[in-house]
């Protein structure tokens, strides 16, 4: 059949890429965002840009947003485990329920916004950062084997791994050449907590305000830095990206987000891609 869907791993994408190339529509199964991973997606989407004859300097403001974007996922996921992991232990030892209670009383927890906004501000953001960023290290550290990890930090990689099969989260990423434009969507199997869309969502107006003065550059002066606190900076650069190729973010740019998933759109239209002076 003419539409066979033929599935690689890893670094048989690579083998195989010349041709993978020739469809119109890929999807890819994201587990981290190691070296290699990163070094695997980073020559897909090369090969699929130059397919449709996009220019090295937009292709390298796609790419950066991109990546900020899988970033997110990646963290967002790890985060989640995290997150849920915490509450468990809270659940079980501070008497609230019995072990076999707690994944109920979790589930129900995590499925009622106004509740899962409040554990958030109850379980410490700081420490679940801190961890997020130990899972991220370690796992860099693991696949580039320029360290060896202790039996501890294996073992903790082992269990974060563990819990993500378990909690079947997953990161998914399409790419489409569409007749138009360049289609990316990508989806994370968690939320985005509390009250961090609307600020995302009133952190990118601010940053839109300054573009229309053209100078959307500014808004990433230290004057500025105190009102993005919790809206950090990747979500902007992306957006900066779509700036510094006359686009509009707003319009080309994306966030979506449920109790069960966080899904990104991005969408560049192939003209853009192509056209060569800025
Ligand atoms: N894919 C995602 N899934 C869940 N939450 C997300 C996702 N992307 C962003 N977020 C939330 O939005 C916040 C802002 O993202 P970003 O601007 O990239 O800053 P940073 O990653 O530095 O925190 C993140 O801290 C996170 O809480
Ligand atoms: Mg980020």
């Amino acid at each position: 059949m003419g539409n066979e869907k033929i599935k690689y791993k890893g670094q048989e994408i690579l083998e195989n890429l010349p041709e993978i190339l020739k469809q119109r529509k890929y999807h890819f199964e994201i587990k981290g965002l190691t070296k290699s991973t990163r070094d695997i997606i980073n020559q897909a989407v090369q090969g699929i840009l130059d397919q449709i004859g996009a220019n090295p300097l937009t292709s390298f403001h796609l790419f950066s947003g991109l990546m900020e974007a899988l970033l997110n996922a990646v963290k967002a996921n790890a985060r989640f485990v995290i997150f849920k992991d915490e509450l468990l232990n809270k659940l079980t030892s501070s008497g609230t329920a019995l072990e076999s209670e707690a994944e109920d009383l979790l589930n129900v927890i995590l499925e009622t916004e106004p509740l899962r906004d409040a554990m958030q501000r109850y379980i410490v953001p700081d420490k679940i950062k801190k961890t997020v960023q130990r899972i991220l290290t370690l796992s860099d550290k693991r696949r580039s084997k320029k360290g060896t990890l202790s039996q501890e930090e294996i073992d903790f990689l082992e269990m974060v791994k563990a819990r993500t099969r378990a909690y079947q989260l997953k990161i998914s990423l399409k790419i489409e050449i569409r007749t138009a434009e360049l289609y990316i969507r990508l989806r994370n199997d968690s939320p985005i907590m509390g009250l961090d869309l609307q600020r995302i969502r009133k952190s990118r107006e601010r940053h839109a305000e300054l573009a229309r003065e053209g100078r959307s550059g500014e808004f990433f002066r230290p004057d500025f830095l105190d009102e993005k606190e919790s809206a950090g900076f990747g979500i902007a650069m992306i957006d900066e990206g779509f700036y510094n190729l006359a686009l509009d973010p707003l319009e080309c740019f994306d966030i979506q987000t449920s109790k069960h998933a966080t899904t990104v759109y991005l969408r560049y239209p192939i003209e853009a891609l192509q056209k060569i002076e800025f």
